[in-house]
């Protein structure tokens, strides 16, 4: 009926792609040991440092989803009986934590819960226990940046600091699938050995490729160990191989043009600009949920503001709300918003995503599509949320026009 037109996916990943990228992944392959498909390193490599603002790591691409990311960076640096400590605020956090145990490291998870973010005082003090405790102490500490299930977005630096206070030599991994290009991340700065991504959320890429950042301490934590699979070593893939052999096999060559694009978007826009862009929509989309929340069920997750990421909001709706709302708005208006993921009661909960290739009129009629799917379906929430969204961007705009 109303959803005819263009539809529009606020799911948190795979998130919108643009025309301009799938221009670029729409033709047939190069010659993969040619000179014109060697350039487009000169493109990808300084563009991903910039990203994750870091010019001592290698990032690394490797064919494969977030899952992937995650086995690269921990078959480089660990092996079976390594200690690792899981600082977990969600889904992703145990979904990594299992996937280091069938690894076979031995896994300590710190649960956090899904609203307050991880605790550097108790993190700092779990490191000391750990070294007075431990003949071997942890080799990894993870940390999700975003957990895209409870939309919380972590403090990074702070968690650097407690190990730091606690003297531990622990490796600090760091995944960004949800934040690099959404969130502000300083991976040199903020102490950071190895970061985790992938090209489907706020690199705006089809799912299929994905990034490993190996810092120094990484690298050489990778010369340490004695068999690494040869899939994903990194020894292989650095920058002193040509480029078609950084892939450990014939290079994904459609997804690295769709990447060449995006990139070259993210850098004509500017860094700080797309992050800027992201925060100000988040912003809009959160006053949004204070209007909605004034009345009934509807209701942020995360409530400091400082804690919520910039990519994607989570909200709880009351009984089965989530999933009427979800249905409703992709039935009546062509906007699929995400499921509640990562929780008991999923369907009372949904995700709003404003990741990647999103601006003020796509986030302005998402809002409007819920509320209207508030409306439609009587469950109760506070009047004049637009108005409070627009106000948001307005205001941002102010200064500029
Ligand atoms: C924070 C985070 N980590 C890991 C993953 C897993 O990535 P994938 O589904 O691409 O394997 C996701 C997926 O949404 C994610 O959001």
């Amino acid at each position: 009926m109303f959803a005819n037109g263009r539809t529009h996916l606020a799911i948190p990943g795979p998130s919108i792609s643009p025309d301009a990228v799938l221009r670029a992944m729409h033709r047939t392959s190069d010659d993969i040991y040619g000179a014109d498909m060697a350039k487009m390193a000169d493109t990808i490599y300084p563009a991903l440092k910039a990203l994750a603002m870091t010019t001592v790591a290698e990032p690394i691409i490797y064919v494969g989803n977030g899952h992937a990311a995650w086995e690269a960076a921990m078959a480089n640096t660990l092996q079976a009986g390594d200690r690792v400590l899981v600082l977990s605020t969600g889904l992703f956090g145990q979904g990594w934590a299992n996937q280091a145990r069938r690894m076979g490291a031995d896994v300590d998870v710190i649960d956090f819960g899904l609203t307050d973010g991880a605790d550097p005082a108790r993190t700092r003090d779990a490191l000391a226990a750990d070294l007075a405790q431990n003949k071997t102490p942890y080799k990894a500490v993870f940390l999700s940046h975003v957990d895209t299930a409870s939309g919380l977005c972590n403090p990074v630096a702070p968690i650097r600091a407690a190990l730091d206070d606690a003297g531990h030599p622990a490796l600090f991994m760091v995944d960004c699938i949800a934040s690099l290009g959404c969130d502000r991340f300083e991976m040199d700065a903020w102490g950071v050995d190895v970061v985790v991504a992938t090209s489907q959320k706020g690199l705006m890429v089809p799912p299929g490729i994905c990034f490993v950042y190996f810092g120094p301490q990484a690298i050489a934590a990778r010369g340490a160990l004695g068999v690494v699979p040869a899939y994903w070593d990194v020894q292989t893939r650095l920058p002193d191989n040509p480029f078609h052999w950084r892939f450990g096999g014939t290079p994904p060559v459609q997804h690295l043009h769709g990447l060449c694009a995006a990139l070259d978007m993210i850098m004509a826009e500017g860094l700080d600009n797309v992050l800027n862009r992201h925060a100000v929509l988040a912003r809009s989309v959160w006053a949004a949920f204070d209007v909605w929340a004034e009345q009934g069920p509807v209701a942020l997750c995360v409530a400091d503001p400082a804690l919520r990421a910039h990519a994607v909001t989570s909200a709880i709706a009351g009984p089965g709300n989530g999933l009427r709302l979800r249905n409703w708005t992709e039935t009546f208006t062509g906007v699929t918003l995400g499921v509640g993921i990562g929780r008991e009661q999923g369907d009372d909960y949904f995700r709003v995503a404003h990741m990647g290739h999103v601006n003020a009129h796509g986030i302005l009629g998402v809002l409007g599509a819920m509320d209207a799917g508030l409306k439609a379906l009587n469950i109760p929430h506070g009047r004049g949320a637009l108005e409070a969204a627009v106000t948001v961007i307005a205001d941002a705009t102010s200064a500029t026009a």
